[in-house]
């Protein structure tokens, strides 16, 4: 029997009535500031091992995702998030379990509830067309794309959804075993270590481990007739790109040298989170760069050095230490421009210059405190800009050794962790003290524009 309930379920924007099948119950979502509706407060998965089977020359995608989830309170039903894909199967603890689809919740009852503190797997098999699922900011096409006669997957902030049945909230890192499978001729890439691939009866099989814990929208899948170039590397890292074979030298080029890059944004940040890392080149050149984890995702457009630093400083902050809640999103994209601007200094470039480019932007745009608000807020001009320009008043008015510092207790402090922007104020002040609190204090509050720091 259907019961049809008074309330909505918003669908990303969408307002669309939806039936909660009966015995089960309609979630709250785990109360995100900016999108309340995604993931559930009491899940914590600690892994997901996603086999993926596909053929991008056509738009079908098959899967098996299995959760290793802690219960964080007794669960009577698991709520994840899942979009568009039809469910086959689903299991908890290995034995099947009742479940249901509704908006975009995949909702299980386990045989009895699940007691706090248990860990426990849930097991569900999928297929289909996977869905289109626009920003609803700014109308970019998220989740898994097929175009081109390749796949990819463009998943910040909630585009995972769509090719994995999860808990798609930054907060709730996890680590990653990926096994795609994929038509011979085609190559297949996720993040995170590669096994070595098996071809067999026309299709090619590769595994993929990431034992590191990173948001949902950090990790990649990549489709296509693809080249894996290995490239020189830095103090241990590895380094691989991934280009449609078919690829713009002008584009290939135009990353400049990570090893250089690893050396300079080390230097400020401490060591590199992962053992390896690269860029993967999409087949549309619209699309924006993603700092998908130990792979980040490029357009195939000649972007530059700048854009490359800005990536891989995101590796640190955002992939590694992960955001607490959607509203904190200028702590990943204030530091990853900040590393633009070390990356530049390194480089022999004026140091004065870009932060004036970004004070003139900032002064064309509406003022506000760093915290957003609103879904549009998220990768406006004040997260990206008014974020770095927060970290070089802090830097100029403690200076580089004290700065330093900052960035380095921030990070070992909250690698593998979530953290808020008052997590950042208390290093603040626990490393740079008053000088450090007042100095950056007035950009994170606002709303007002504080006067331009002097170049360091
Ligand atoms: N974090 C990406 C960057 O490197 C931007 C992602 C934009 N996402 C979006 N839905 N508009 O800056
Ligand atoms: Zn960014």
């Amino acid at each position: 029997m259907l019961l049809c309930l008074p309330g909505m379920v918003r669908a990303q924007g969408q307002a669309a009535p939806v039936t909660v099948p009966a015995g089960f119950t309609l979630p709250e979502g785990a109360g995100d500031r900016i999108y309340p509706q995604l993931g559930d407060a009491g899940l914590d998965v600690l892994h997901y091992d996603l086999s993926l089977t596909s053929d991008p020359r056509v738009d079908e995608l098959s899967g098996r995702a299995v959760l290793t989830v802690t219960a964080l309170r007794e669960l009577a039903q698991v709520n994840l998030d899942f979009e568009g894909l039809t469910v086959t199967g689903a299991k908890i603890d290995g034995t099947p379990a009742r479940h249901a689809q509704v908006g975009t919740k995949l909702l299980l009852r386990p045989a009895r509830p699940v007691p706090a503190g248990a860990t426990f797997t849930v097991t569900v098999a999928y297929r289909g067309t996977p869905p289109l699922h626009l920003d609803p900011a700014d109308g970019l096409r998220l989740g898994w794309i097929t175009q081109a006669g390749g796949s990819y997957v463009l998943s910040e902030p909630d585009g995972s959804h769509t090719f994995f049945p999860c808990n798609d909230v930054p907060a709730d890192g996890a680590t990653y075993s990926v096994h795609l499978d994929v038509p011979e001729g085609f190559v297949g890439v996720a993040g995170g270590v590669p096994g070595d691939p098996v071809t067999a009866g026309g299709r090619t099989r590769a595994s993929f481990e990431l034992p590191f814990e990173i948001p949902t929208y950090a990790m990649t899948v990549h489709v296509g007739r693809l080249q894996v170039v290995p490239r020189p590397g830095f103090a241990g890292v590895t380094v691989r790109d991934v280009f449609p074979r078919d690829v713009d030298d002008a584009v290939r080029s135009s990353f400049g040298s990570p090893a250089r890059m690893l050396e300079v944004l080390s230097g400020w940040f401490g060591p590199f989170p992962y053992p390896l890392y690269g860029v993967a080149v999409v087949n549309d050149p619209q699309i924006p760069a993603l700092e998908t984890a130990t792979l980040s995702t490029f357009p195939a457009r000649a972007q530059g050095e700048r854009v490359a630093a800005h990536e891989m400083a995101h590796q640190w902050f955002g992939d590694s230490v992960r955001l607490a809640d959607w509203s904190d999103v200028w702590l990943n994209e204030g530091f990853a421009t900040y590393a633009e601007q070390l990356y530049l200094e390194a480089q022999g470039e004026d140091p004065g210059a870009l932060p004036a480019r970004w004070y003139s932007s900032l002064r064309n745009a509406p003022a506000r405190g760093l915290v957003a608000r609103s879904a549009p807020q998220l990768f406006d001009t004040s997260s990206y800009l008014r974020g770095a320009l927060a970290l070089h008043a802090l830097r100029g008015a403690v200076g580089d050794g004290v700065f330093r510092e900052v960035l380095r207790t921030y990070v070992t402090r909250f690698t593998g962790r979530a953290v808020r922007t008052a997590d950042l104020l208390d290093v603040v002040r626990d490393v740079a003290g008053q000088a450090g609190t007042d100095a950056v204090t007035p950009w994170v509050v606002g709303p007002d524009l504080p006067p331009l720091p002097p170049a360091s």
